[in-house]
């Protein structure tokens, strides 16, 4: 098994949804011994702003279509995802490699791998919030990864981690209790 073990919180080792990727990568291990490990900090290892030339560099749409199961760290900043996991996503959407247009419409040429997200915010964005329409974090994960046909995500849920240690530890708690039943 290849796994790709993407982080993006800038909050280094304070950050939750690093801890719950290295949770979800261990459990993988465990579950799989001998899966080879692709780790990429898009933090600390910063991709520059796409360019014409980065859409003719197929590096790491290469190195994401040879992972089974790929762990995306994906904290919410601003309501969305930090324009580190931005900038790696931009360079996956790769016509004729992860989606092509034909006469019914695009359609994905990515799926059979399986994608899990660590997905971390201070706030609350549940259907019941009154903003919740303002999630577009979990919500564009999807959309991107349906689009490049990618049917098989799962998301682990921290929220309300800036409300306090109480409710940070719980929502940690939980998300990293979810890791090890995860069932792959
Ligand atoms: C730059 C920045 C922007 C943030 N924007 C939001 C936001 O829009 N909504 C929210 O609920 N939390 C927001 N937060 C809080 C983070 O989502 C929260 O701290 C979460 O724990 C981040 O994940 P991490 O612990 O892996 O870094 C923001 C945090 C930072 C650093």
């Amino acid at each position: 098994m290849n796994i790709l073990h993407i982080d993006s919180s800038i909050s280094g080792e304070a950050s939750s949804s690093r801890k719950i990727t290295a949770a979800v990568v261990r459990h993988l291990i465990a579950r799989h011994p001998g899966a080879e490990v692709i780790y990429r900090d898009l933090a600390a290892d910063a991709l520059p702003h796409l360019t014409l030339a980065d859409l003719a560099d197929h590096a790491l749409v290469d190195e994401f279509l040879a992972a089974d199961t790929v762990v995306i760290g994906a904290p919410m900043y601003n309501f969305t995802v930090p324009t580190h996991l931005k900038a790696w996503l931009d360079r996956l959407a790769i016509a004729g490699r992860t989606f092509q247009y034909g006469a019914n419409g695009p359609s994905g040429l990515a799926g059979g791998r399986k994608v899990i997200v660590a997905s971390t915010r201070g706030g609350f964005y549940g259907p019941d919030s009154p903003i919740a329409s303002y999630e577009l974090q979990d919500r564009y994960l999807a959309t991107f990864f349906g689009f490049i046909g990618i049917t098989d995500i799962t998301f682990l849920h921290a929220e309300g981690l800036a409300l306090g240690p109480e409710q940070r530890d719980r929502a940690l708690k939980g998300a990293l209790e979810a890791a090890e039943r995860l069932a792959v």
